[in-house]
C-alpha cells in the first residue's frame, strides 16, 4: 500500500465512523484520534481475543487492571524518570522541534541550525490534589507494566502462584511524543496489551522463545499477514534502559518497516529496582525449603493502535466486482466489526421487511454485532458493507416467504449461495 492510500484509509476511517480527529471542532489536538462506533467494534476484537488467547485460556496468567496513575516513586525506581527520554533539538531560527533522530542537520521547516540536542522525557507529568508543587507531581503511566510490577506481591499474596506464571492488563499509556505521525502509529495517548511473565532466572531464553510463537499465534488470530511482519534483533545500546534482549516485530507499513510489537527480557531489573526503593521484599518462594528468588521477566508487548493500523492496511483493498469499481476492507471475520448485515430485498413490502426483521432479531441474540440495512437498492447496500468489512450480507426475498432461505453474498468473492434460514447461526459468528 502506498502512502497516498493511508490518506485514503483515514478519509475511510473518518467517514465511516472507525477512527476520527481527537477533538476536532476545536482544530483537533495532535497526537489523540477518537474511535467511532466502528472503530470501537473493531478495537473491542482485537482487545477480546488478546484476553482471551493470553489470559482467559491460560493457567499460568492473572488479569489486572491498576491505576493510570501511580506513586511518582514507581516511576523513578523504574528509571523512567531519569532515563525515558527521547533526543530534542529546537530550530534556532523559526524555534520548532523534533526528534534529533528523525531529522538531518538542517531543519526541514526553514533550513535553520539546530541548538545542542538535548533529552526530553517523555512522560506526561500532573498534579495530584489540589497542591501544585513539586511534591504533588505524578505521572501518566508512559506503559502499563508498570501497573503490573507494583501488584506483583498482591498478586502472590491472592494466588500463590509458582513460576513461571504470568500478569497481563491492556489498558491506557500516555507519551508525549515530540513528533505524533503517521495516523494511529505514533501519538501521545494509545492503548496497550502487555504482558509480564515471571520465570525462574535460569529458564528465561526457553519462554523468551515460547512466547515469540504465542505472539505470532496472535497476529494469526486477528488477521495480520505473516508475509508482512519482520523481526529486528534490537542491538546494544538501543534497547530500554531495563533490557537484556528485544526482539521488535516489524510491520511494512505504507510509511516504511516500522515497530509493531516488542518481546523484551527485562531480567529482573524492575522487581529488584521496586524491591529496593519501597523496601517490600519481593523475591518469592518457589520450592518449599529453598531460598527465596527474584524472578525475571519476559515482557510480549503489544499495540492496541498499531495492531488496528496494521489490520487496517492490510485489509484496505481496491478492485474490480461486476464491471465496478469498489473498495472494500478485507478483515479477518474474527476482528470484523459487524459479522452480518440483514436486508430485506424491497423495503416497501411489509412481508418481507417483517420476515427479515425476525430474522434480525433472532440472529443478534447470539451474534449482537449484526446490522440492519433497508436504504437503497442492494447493490449499494452490498458496497457499503463491503466498505466496512462486513463478511457476509443476507437478504431476505421473494422465495424467503415460500420456502425460509436467503441468499448469503460473500464481501471477498461477491458470490451468493441460498441457504436455509436455520443454517445462518453457523454461518454467522
Ligand atoms: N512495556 C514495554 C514498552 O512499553 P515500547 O516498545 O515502548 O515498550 C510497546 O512500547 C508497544 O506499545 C509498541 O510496540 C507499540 O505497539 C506501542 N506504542 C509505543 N509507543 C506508541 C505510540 N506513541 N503510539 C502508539 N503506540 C505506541
Amino acid at each position: 500500500m502506498e502512502e497516498a492510500t493511508l490518506e485514503k484509509l483515514v478519509s475511510l476511517c473518518k467517514r465511516r465512523g472507525f477512527i476520527y480527529p481527537g477533538s476536532e471542532i476545536y482544530g483537533g489536538l495532535s497526537g489523540t484520534w477518537d474511535y467511532g462506533p466502528l472503530g470501537i467494534a473493531l478495537k473491542n476484537n482485537v482487545k477480546n481475543i488478546w484476553w482471551r488467547m493470553n489470559v482467559l485460556e491460560r493457567d499460568d496468567m492473572y488479569g489486572v487492571d491498576a491505576a493510570i496513575l501511580m506513586n511518582p516513586k514507581a516511576w523513578e525506581a523504574s528509571g523512567h524518570v531519569a532515563g525515558f527520554s527521547d533526543p530534542l533539538v529546537e530550530c534556532k531560527k523559526c524555534k520548532r522541534r523534533f526528534r534529533a533522530d528523525q531529522v538531518e542537520e538542517k531543519c526541514p521547516e526553514c533550513e535553520g541550525a539546530f541548538g545542542a540536542v538535548r533529552q526530553f522525557n517523555m512522560m506526561f507529568k500532573t498534579h495530584i490534589g489540589a497542591a501544585e508543587d513539586e511534591a504533588s507531581v505524578s505521572y501518566l503511566r508512559p506503559e502499563t507494566a508498570g501497573g503490573i510490577f507494583v501488584n506483583f506481591k498482591n498478586i502472590i499474596d491472592s494466588f500463590h502462584p509458582k513460576l513461571p506464571f504470568g500478569v497481563g492488563q491492556i489498558g491506557k499509556a500516555f507519551r508525549n511524543e515530540i513528533a505524533p505521525r503517521d495516523f494511529l502509529f505514533r501519538t501521545r495517548e494509545f492503548e496497550q496489551m502487555e504482558i509480564e511473565y515471571f520465570v525462574r532466572p535460569g529458564e528465561w531464553e526457553k519462554k523468551f522463545e515460547e512466547w515469540r510463537d504465542e505472539m505470532y499465534r496472535y497476529m494469526e488470530a486477528v488477521g495480520i499477514p505473516r508475509a508482512l511482519v519482520h523481526e529486528l534483533e534490537v542491538p546494544d545500546g538501543e534497547r530500554a534502559h531495563y533490557s537484556k534482549r528485544t526482539i521488535d516485530f516489524e510491520f511494512d507499513f505504507p510509511f516504511g518497516r516500522k515497530e509493531l510489537y516488542g518481546l523484551a527480557y527485562r531480567t529482573d531489573f524492575d522487581l529488584a529496582a521496586h524491591s529496593k526503593a519501597s523496601g517490600v521484599e519481593l523475591r518469592m518462594t518457589d520450592e518449599e525449603g529453598k531460598e527465596p528468588v527474584m524472578p525475571h521477566v519476559i515482557e510480549p508487548s503489544f499495540g492496541v493502535d498499531r495492531t488496528i493500523l496494521a489490520l487496517l492496511v492490510s485489509a484496505y483493498t481496491e478492485d474490480e466486482l461486476g464491471g465496478e469499481k469498489r473498495t472494500y476492507l478485507k478483515l479477518n471475520a474474527a476482528v470484523a466489526p459487524i459479522k452480518a448485515a440483514v436486508f430485506p430485498l424491497l423495503k416497501n413490502k411489509p412481508p418481507l421487511v417483517a420476515k427479515a426483521r425476525e430474522i434480525y432479531s433472532e440472529l443478534k441474540k447470539t451474534v449482537p454485532q449484526i446490522m440492519w440495512d433497508d436504504n437503497g437498492n442492494i447493490g449499494k447496500r452490498y458496497r457499503r458493507q463491503d466498505e466496512i468489512g462486513t463478511p457476509a450480507c443476507i437478504t431476505v426475498d421473494f422465495e424467503t416467504l415460500e420456502n425460509d432461505t436467503v441468499t448469503v453474498r460473500s464481501r471477498d468473492t461477491g458470490e451468493q449461495m441460498r441457504v436455509s434460514v436455520s443454517e445462518l447461526s453457523s454461518i454467522v459468528r
